[in-house]
């Protein structure tokens, strides 16, 4: 057998997303933020770890958020909005050259230039005291129209969502594809 190598206790579970958090804070100034520690855990929930941030107080406050995928033609503005805090940035949006609207659905924008975007409210905040465990169940599912195929279906290939790889610090675009699910085993039946 192969030599392993072990790293401790680190996670690489590939792919991690490179979500966007859309929220509004006390006086409906939207902020943004870039978040890997997330994922879908149910076709109707989310999950999300975060830290102390100016988000995490917007979404305890107002108890909703969006969540849009960053894409490969946004790799600089998805990365600034995780590297910079409307703490000390109030309009890091405007300055990432992104626009938003008011979400028809909850309390947070939706943010124009990202082609995909889920609408969630707050289900729960576990707090761990420097940040906590975010859950929230999804009330919405919006698309640009540039990413559906003919059947008005959205096509990922279209979107080309990135994720992070945690190992490089790299940006990764998710892409082809290699089986159909439900399907392919079902040759060693
Ligand atoms: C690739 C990447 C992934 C990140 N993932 C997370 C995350 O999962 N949880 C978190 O709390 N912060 C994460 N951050 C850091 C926040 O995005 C960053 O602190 C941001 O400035 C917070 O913005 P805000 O204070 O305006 O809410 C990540 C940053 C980057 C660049």
């Amino acid at each position: 057998m192969e030599g392993r190598k072990n790293f401790g206790a680190k996670g690489v579970i590939t792919p991690l997303p490179v979500l966007i958090i859309g929220t509004y804070d006390e006086n409906g100034n939207p902020d943004a933020m870039n978040a890997a520690w997330g994922g879908q855990c149910g076709p109707r929930h989310i999950t999300i770890h975060l830290s102390k941030h100016k988000t995490t107080e917007n979404i305890v406050l107002k108890k909703a958020f969006t969540v849009a995928f960053a894409d490969a033609k946004h790799v600089v503005e998805s990365d600034y909005l995780g590297l910079v805090s409307a703490n000390k940035v109030p309009d890091k949006i405007e300055k990432a050259g992104l626009h938003v609207v008011n979400s028809e659905f909850v309390d947070a924008p939706v943010i124009c230039e990202y082609p995909l975007t889920i609408e969630c409210k707050l289900l729960s905040f576990q707090d761990d005291g420097n940040g906590g465990v975010v859950i929230g169940e999804i009330v919405n599912l919006s698309a640009s129209e540039s990413v559906l195929d003919e059947e008005g279906n959205i096509d990922l290939g279209k979107v080309a969502p990135i994720m992070f790889d945690s190992a490089k610090n790299y940006y990764r675009v998710v892409g082809e594809v290699v089986g159909n699910a439900f399907k392919d085993g079902a040759a060693l039946m």
